[in-house]
């Protein structure tokens, strides 16, 4: 049933190219320049005539919400908001016919998420769900939504169900700014095509496993790690800090690389390992300089470079390559190394990975 895998959790990272895949079969068209998701079809023109697009979810799922509030405000100009359920449904937050709630959970029986979609319909907001299990209570408590195809997760350490709904909100994205005309036509289809590829370059970031086996055997003893990562990658460092915390129980936090100087780098000495998501992009520069920073303080630096750094090379401890994509897409193939990392820790710690103490796969109670 691990389809030889030592554990469901391996067997899930190793899922992610055909998943993906899944998730996007019959809905993006690269060749034609066509990116179609029913449920989004059918009330386009909620989306359009929207103030604002509020995203609610839990844990990972939340994670997705973040990566996506870059991805929709960047391409769509539509303003997002991203809550922890837990904390909308108790906020006497604001909200109208005029908002769009988005919920994501795999599970779709999260209780908190589902007490967010209920306070949210009762004030008249449509809600849009992006659910992993088939006819599970959250697709039916929402007014339409989208399947992740990722078929069961069964390790409680949420991977594939991750990528897959990153993959369906990047595809929502892209055709919002179509309809809206907040993207031109030659990145539009760049970013189909390149969607299209994600899948063989995640294949190619699964590559790295032995070398992350080897990073993990170093590390496996500290105490605590910090992941640091910006724009697109700062939710990928909350995610690989919460993969870590969940499946080896050791301490980890991740943070926007700048917010360092603001707090966090009190905390680095020779003992501190520090994951740095240090990928080709915009804040490229910034990232480089950060990791000087934490060097200077005699941090360990793991870094993810894009394929081909020098730069980060010569000053990281360790370096772990992904090929390269635009950067809205990054969090797809930037989140890969993270997973086997904590995935190689908790084993060499031999915790059980599958089932991680205090956790349970669904959230059913608040
Ligand atoms: O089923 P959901 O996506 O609604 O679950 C939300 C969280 O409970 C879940 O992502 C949790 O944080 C995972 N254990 C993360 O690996």
């Amino acid at each position: 049933e691990k389809g030889g895998f030592d554990h469901f959790m391996l067997k899930e990272i190793y899922e992610q190219p055909s998943v993906i895949k899944d998730t996007y079969r019959g809905r993006l068209l690269a060749d034609q320049g066509i990116v179609r998701l029913g449920g989004l079809e059918d009330h386009i023109e909620k989306f359009l005539n929207a103030d604002r697009i509020i995203i609610v979810a839990c844990g990972t799922s939340w994670h997705a919400g973040l990566v996506a509030e870059y991805i929709f405000e960047d391409l769509t100009r539509i303003p997002v908001e991203v809550e922890y359920a837990s904390e909308f449904r108790y906020r006497n937050p604001i909200i109208s016919e005029k908002d769009v709630v988005i919920a994501i959970s795999q599970s779709g029986e999260t209780a908190d998420t589902l007490a967010a979609i209920k306070l949210a319909k009762s004030k008249g907001a449509f809600v849009f769900g992006i659910c992993n299990v088939v006819g599970s209570t959250i697709s039916r408590e929402t007014h339409s939504g989208s399947y992740t195809h990722a078929g069961p997760e069964i390790g409680v350490a949420s991977t594939k169900a991750f990528t897959t709904q990153i993959t369906v909100l990047t595809m929502m994205a892209l055709r919002l700014a179509k309809a809206k005309g907040t993207i031109s036509n030659s990145a539009y289809m760049l970013y189909l095509r390149e969607l299209e590829l994600i899948p063989d370059q995640v294949q190619e970031a699964l590559l790295s496993e032995d070398k992350i086996k080897e990073i993990s055997a170093v590390f496996k003893d500290a105490r605590n790690f910090l992941y640091l990562g910006r724009g697109y990658n700062f939710p990928v460092a909350l995610e690989g800090a919460l993969k870590l915390k969940e499946i080896s129980y050791i301490h980890a936090e991740g943070y926007p690389a700048a917010e360092m100087k603001h707090g966090p780098i009190a905390l680095i000495d020779e003992h501190m390992p520090v994951v740095v998501i240090a990928i080709k992009s915009e804040h490229y520069e910034k990232v480089v300089s950060n990791i000087q920073e934490i060097k200077a303080r005699k941090g360990k630096i793991i870094a993810v470079v894009s394929k081909g750094d020098t730069a980060v090379r010569d000053m990281a401890d360790y370096v772990i390559e992904v090929p390269h994509t635009p950067e809205a897409l990054t969090p797809l193939v930037t989140t890969i190394p993270l997973q086997l990392l904590s995935y190689h820790i908790a084993v060499l710690l031999d915790k059980n990975v599958d089932q991680p103490r205090n956790l349970a796969k669904s959230v059913t109670v608040e």
